[in-house]
């Protein structure tokens, strides 16, 4: 199978493609032309979540880049509006589909972010996230062993459950309640991982896969209730700032702007078949100093509430980067208060939106 799609594929050296200092892409059928004496390459990709929080920025970037990019997404915790600037782009295209259906695609790389991320969200569709991240991670490396594409599996830190070991490495089997009531959420990852380290056991598939520690930015739902959304919905509108438990424990925030990035390194730098990658920011801050900041950024002066933590909370949080910073070349650059200045000028504006008749 190896020997066969090296046979069928067009190896292309090119620099500073997905900001990779020199990057070896692999292209089957993709176009590539000379403009202005440079070689262009337009990869045909899917993002399934697209119209997520980071699949619309995921597909700002890859457009931005010069591929061809259809986004899949059924809008069960997105929303169309995320991605409403890039229609009419003749590079994008959004389609309405739920990914654990069949679908028609060829192309050169799928990352699937489909599922609902926040526990607003899968708490609310329990068996709909159980079922993405099998039968919809299934359909989407079918997809991609029947295309000869790279394949991108967006999984989470929550793998890790209540982590015994800090910082978190890859090599870290976790900690989690296979029976609790976020288990829908972390077994459903965990068995897509299991699922996505077959497909590049038993049919050689260019996957890998990603965890992805708390990330936050512009577009983030402020009704989902994670924490950076719920915190300057509160602080903007003057609510009091809900903190659930006394606040000492901890998270570690990734600006989105450095995530796709590293996402799109994962996706494209070679020799990252069967990895498994820690994507996130190792700046660890406990839940009452960033309540702090954001009152501090936004100029609010709202009264703190405790209430319970919830069942199966981790208490602390921190990726271990250090093997995507030796693989990929890659580490985040956007500091904490640059990052949450721009959410809250994006959330300033939304939450105006909705204030108006
Ligand atoms: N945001 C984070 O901090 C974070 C952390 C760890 C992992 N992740 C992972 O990253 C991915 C994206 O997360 P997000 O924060 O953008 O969440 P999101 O809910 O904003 O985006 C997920 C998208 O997937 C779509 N979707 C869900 N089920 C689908 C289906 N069956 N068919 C088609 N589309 C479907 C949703 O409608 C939504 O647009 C998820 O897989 C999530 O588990 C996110």
């Amino acid at each position: 199978m190896g020997a066969h799609r090296a046979g069928i594929r067009q190896k292309l050296r090119q620099g500073a493609v997905f900001g990779i200092a020199v990057a070896h892409l692999a292209v089957i059928g993709s176009s590539v032309t000379l403009h202005h004496g440079e070689l262009v390459v337009t990869l045909r990709v899917l993002v399934a979540g697209g119209a997520g929080f980071i699949g619309s920025h995921l597909c700002d970037y890859l457009v931005a880049e010069g591929n061809e990019v259809v986004a899949v997404d059924n809008y069960i915790t997105g929303r169309a509006q995320n991605v409403a600037h890039l229609a009419g782009h003749e590079r994008f295209t959004l389609r309405e589909h739920d990914v654990t259906q069949p679908f028609a695609w060829r192309g050169d790389a799928v990352f699937h972010l489909a599922s609902p991320a926040s526990p607003e969200g899968y708490l609310r569709h329990p068996f709909e996230t159980l079922w993405v991240n099998a039968a919809g991670t299934d359909v989407l490396l079918d997809l991609a062993r029947e295309s000869n594409a790279k394949f991108l599996f967006a999984s989470t830190s929550e793998v890790y459950g209540d982590p015994l070991v800090h910082p978190q490495t890859e090599a870290y089997w976790g900690n989690v309640n296979p029976v609790g009531v976020r288990a829908c959420y972390d077994e459903g990852k965990r068995f897509g991982e299991a699922l996505t380290m077959e497909y590049v056991r038993q049919y050689d598939v260019d996957a890998r896969i990603i965890r992805i520690f708390n990330t936050y930015g512009p577009r983030n739902d402020p009704g989902d209730g994670r924490v950076v959304p719920n915190f300057i919905a509160q602080a903007l509108s003057g609510q009091p700032i809900t903190i659930y438990g006394d606040g000492s424990q901890t998270r570690s925030f990734c600006y989105v702007r450095d995530l796709v990035r590293g996402m799109a390194a994962a996706m494209f730098t070679p020799g990252t078949q069967g990895e498994v990658l820690n994507l996130g920011n190792p700046d660890e801050r406990s839940i009452r100093d960033f309540a702090a900041t954001i009152m501090r950024l936004t100029g609010a002066e709202a009264p703190i509430v405790h209430r319970p933590l919830p069942a199966d909370d981790p208490k602390r949080r921190r990726p271990d980067i250090t093997k995507a910073q030796e693989r990929l070349g890659w580490r985040p650059t956007v500091s904490l208060e640059e990052g949450l200045g721009e959410t809250i000028a994006y959330f300033r504006q939304e939450l105006g939106k909705q204030t108006l008749p």
